[in-house]
């Protein structure tokens, strides 16, 4: 199981320790959350700490774009030190073309969708993933509630995936916590992205322990 803590739940006024503290943590992933008030209702947070994360990070950063016309700035995050990107499926016509340029550009290309949408894009955008990143809240603010429907879709995928022979890791994102991160283990999942179970704990690192140890 791989652990991506999300940043978005960091305190900011010290984002170089809490980087430093999931540096030195069992966490496998930086999951960085950018918003862009459009396909979301909220803003997060951009290039300016890109930077600061490319800078200091020392594990790759998952980067979850939730923002409408992923195809202008995929370029750029990968630029900006993105090692794997999603992108929503809600958010753009061209799903099959954004993960052949992700790839070309040697980052992991991930597809996410939202809790409305199911696995009916498997046939013909399974074979091009890297990752699928199931949605278990409402994309837009950290500290929800996991939805438990989000469990079924995951084991569709994970059956899919062995029923195609096909190699996609499956992320879930969204309510993650020391509660349901056995049943997401059962159902398929291997990326759990956690921001408040983490951040807003006084123990991150016990946190991510407990998760590590699922
Ligand atoms: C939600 C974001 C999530 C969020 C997770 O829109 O995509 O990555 O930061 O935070 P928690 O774990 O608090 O739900
Ligand atoms: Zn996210």
């Amino acid at each position: 199981m791989k652990i991506a803590p999300s940043v978005l739940s960091a305190d900011f006024g010290k984002l170089k320790e809490q980087i430093e503290l999931i540096n030195n943590s069992e966490a496998d992933l930086f999951h960085v959350d950018i918003m862009d008030g459009r396909f979301v209702p909220n803003i997060s947070f951009g290039f300016p700490i890109m930077e600061v994360l490319k800078k200091y990070a020392s594990k790759p950063l998952d980067v979850h774009l939730m923002i409408v016309e992923p195809e202008k700035y995929v370029e750029s995050f990968i630029s900006a030190g993105a090692d794997l990107v999603s992108f929503h499926l809600e958010a753009t016509a061209h799903a099959h073309r954004l993960l052949h340029l992700i790839r070309s550009r040697n980052a992991k290309a991930g597809l996410a969708i939202n809790p409305q949408t199911g696995p009916s894009f498997l046939p013909e955008l399974g074979g091009e993933l890297d990752f699928v990143n199931v949605m278990s809240v409402n994309p837009g603010f950290g500290g929800q509630s996991f939805i438990q429907q989000s469990l079924k879709k995951i084991q569709a995928l994970s059956e899919y995936r062995s029923s195609e022979n096909l190699g996609f890791e499956i992320e879930v994102d969204g309510g993650v916590n020391h509660k349901n991160a056995a049943d997401l283990k059962n159902a398929g999942a291997n990326i759990l992205v956690a921001g408040n179970f983490v951040f807003k704990d006084e123990s991150p690192l016990d946190r991510i322990a407990d998760l590590k140890r699922i």
